[in-house]
């Protein structure tokens, strides 16, 4: 498939996308929320995918944000009707069943910042900056960025970038636990591919288990332990738990 907003290069197992809207600061129109679901559709169903890497074109921006120039004139539904739309992508990238790292290369704004939210790990450039200005636009996050900012870094602090809207450095998102790690830009990339290459010698079947027992904390409607204990018991049927421990028990690495 091509896109219009999207890159996608294939390496190994893993695809990195690359939202393309550089003149822009690759803001998330609508066409390119609509083209990242196509594209996380597409890589769902695609066996040869193990893992997504999701940056930005170019050196100055991850994402900028939902791109303003669209909000123009919007009523209250049709304001709604935009929140879901970008929920859908959000919710669609959080329960991939295939590890999703966000590569953030610069800003990461508003939208850009949710967008890195709901991937299942974060690392950024040194020269990144992060943060949800929308209350400096008279708005509110809108991709799910009141819910997930403050899972991952505690209400205190969720509500100082959120209310102030100031961005953070790298170095301060990677204090705050808004990041796993800081790296040089140019070492951002390979760092990234490196942590899938790890996950990639694990189980399969079990890391998709552990991406939907972790979001299980996010849903109130589900009891999280409980899930966490179903997903327990299914992976004892599973030809990768099987040979896993046949693996430790040989002293050999399991071939999964
Ligand atoms: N939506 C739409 N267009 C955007 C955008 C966004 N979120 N962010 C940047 N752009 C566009 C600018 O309008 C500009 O387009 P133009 O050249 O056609 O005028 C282009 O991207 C470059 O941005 P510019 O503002 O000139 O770059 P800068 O280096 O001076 O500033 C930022 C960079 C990120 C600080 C600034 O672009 C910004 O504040 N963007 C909006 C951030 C925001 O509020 N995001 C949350 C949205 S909900």
């Amino acid at each position: 498939m091509s896109y219009q907003n999207l890159l996608i290069q294939h390496e190994g197992h893993t695809a990195t996308i690359y939202i393309h809207r550089e003149a822009k600061l690759n803001a998330l129109n609508y066409a390119t929320i609509t083209e990242l679901k196509q594209a996380f559709q597409a890589l769902e169903n695609n066996p040869l995918v193990w893992g997504v890497l999701l940056t930005g074109s170019g050196s100055k921006a991850f994402v900028a944000g939902a791109d303003i120039s669209e909000f123009q004139d919007k009523s209250p539904e049709e304001g709604i009707a935009l929140a879901r739309y970008g929920h859908e992508l959000m919710d669609k990238i959080a329960n991939f069943s295939k590890p999703v790292l966000a590569a953030i290369n610069g800003f990461a704004l508003g939208g850009g910042l949710e967008l890195a939210l709901s991937c299942h790990i974060r690392i950024a450039s040194s020269q990144a900056k992060v943060g949800l200005p929308e209350v400096s636009l008279g708005l509110i996050p809108g991709y799910g960025g009141t819910q997930r900012l403050t899972a991952l870094i505690g209400k205190g602090k969720a509500m100082e970038m959120i209310l102030t809207g100031d961005m953070l450095t790298a170095q301060e998102a990677l204090q705050w636990g808004l990041v796993n790690h800081v790296v040089e830009v140019e070492e951002l990339i390979q760092t990234g591919q490196s942590i899938l290459s790890k996950i990639y010698t694990r189980s399969k079947t079990a890391i998709s288990a552990a991406i939907q027992a972790i979001n299980a904390q996010d849903n109130n409607a589900v009891d999280g332990f409980e899930q966490e204990i179903k997903a327990f018991g299914q992976c004892f049927h599973s030809p990768d738990f099987a040979e896993g421990v046949q693996a430790f028990l040989e002293k050999r690495n399991p071939k999964f």
